[in-house]
């Protein structure tokens, strides 16, 4: 995810690679995507830290806590950072760092990599409108980014985090049912990766309801009309709600553990 952001980052140009530093506990991987980048691998967290003014942390939630505290003498205002930590609370993270360092919270997702990512920030109890306004720049690189109430970060990490796959799933069974009726599975998956992507698209480029494009597709006593009653019948509506509900309860779980 970390590689992601800095991908979009430089390409959209956001930020020139001579100004990005990276640290990693593979320093290899590292030296590879200095290489490749163009930024500057560091060997060290601390030495990163120390060297700049903002700092991302894209590291695992096991992990994040015990690199905030290698760093948080070399981490105070001005500095300011941000994370991506899944189910890690900014008062978790400010709680380890050094009094009024600004924290800002972002759940991003895997869309990213192609640049459709679709991200929600909050902003920490210090974090001010600059911080806000430059983690979301950073966001933007790589897709959407939207600021949500941080009370809501695990219907985020519902929605978009695990949406991605959901909307997988979607795509084997449409690529399934097309192999069941004939088509070979290259052109079935071709079609259902399209149709998912096509029809996203719309929603997103027209702003219509979904209803209202779903009914223009839906010729009475058509082919759409015989699958949606298959649909509705089988609530799959309810079914996508629950598994929704699902992962945000789950996420909750995660993150008072
Ligand atoms: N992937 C997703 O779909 C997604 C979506 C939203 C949010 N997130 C969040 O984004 C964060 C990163 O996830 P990810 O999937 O990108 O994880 P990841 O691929 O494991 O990336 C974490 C990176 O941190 C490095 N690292 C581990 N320990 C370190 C240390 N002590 N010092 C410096 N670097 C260290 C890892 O190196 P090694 O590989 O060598 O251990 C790895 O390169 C997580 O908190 C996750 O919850 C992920």
């Amino acid at each position: 995810m970390g590689e992601a952001l800095l991908r979009g980052i430089i390409s959209s140009g956001l930020m020139s690679s001579d100004d990005i530093l990276a640290s990693d506990a593979d320093w290899k991987k590292l030296n590879d995507l200095g290489n490749e980048l163009g930024i500057t691998a560091v060997e060290s967290n601390c030495e990163l830290v120390r060297r700049a003014s903002v700092v991302l942390f894209a590291l695992k939630p096991n992990v994040i806590k015990a690199v905030l505290s290698e760093v948080s003498s070399h981490l105070s205002p001005p500095k300011w950072c941000i994370s991506i930590a899944a189910g890690v609370s900014t008062a978790t993270i400010e709680s380890v760092l050094q009094a009024e360092t600004p924290v800002v919270r972002v759940m991003p997702n895997t869309p990213a990599m192609v640049s459709e990512g679709m991200a929600a920030i909050c902003p920490g109890q210090h974090a001010n409108a600059e911080h806000t306004w430059k983690t979301q720049q950073i966001c933007q690189a790589v897709g959407k980014a939207i600021i949500v109430q941080e009370k809501l970060m695990d219907a985020v990490t519902a929605l978009s985090g695990s949406g991605p796959a959901f909307v997988f799933l979607i795509v084997e069974s449409l690529t399934d049912a097309g192999v069941k009726l004939g088509l070979s599975h290259a052109d079935a998956a071709t079609m259902a990766a399209q149709t998912v992507l096509g029809a996203g698209r719309m929603v997103v480029d027209t702003e219509e309801h979904p209803a209202v494009l779903k009914n223009k597709v839906t010729s009475p006593g058509g082919t759409t009309a015989a699958g949606l009653y298959q649909l509705e019948r089988s609530g799959v509506r309810a079914a996508i709600i629950d598994a929704v509900v699902a992962a945000a309860a789950r996420a909750k779980e995660l993150s008072s553990e």
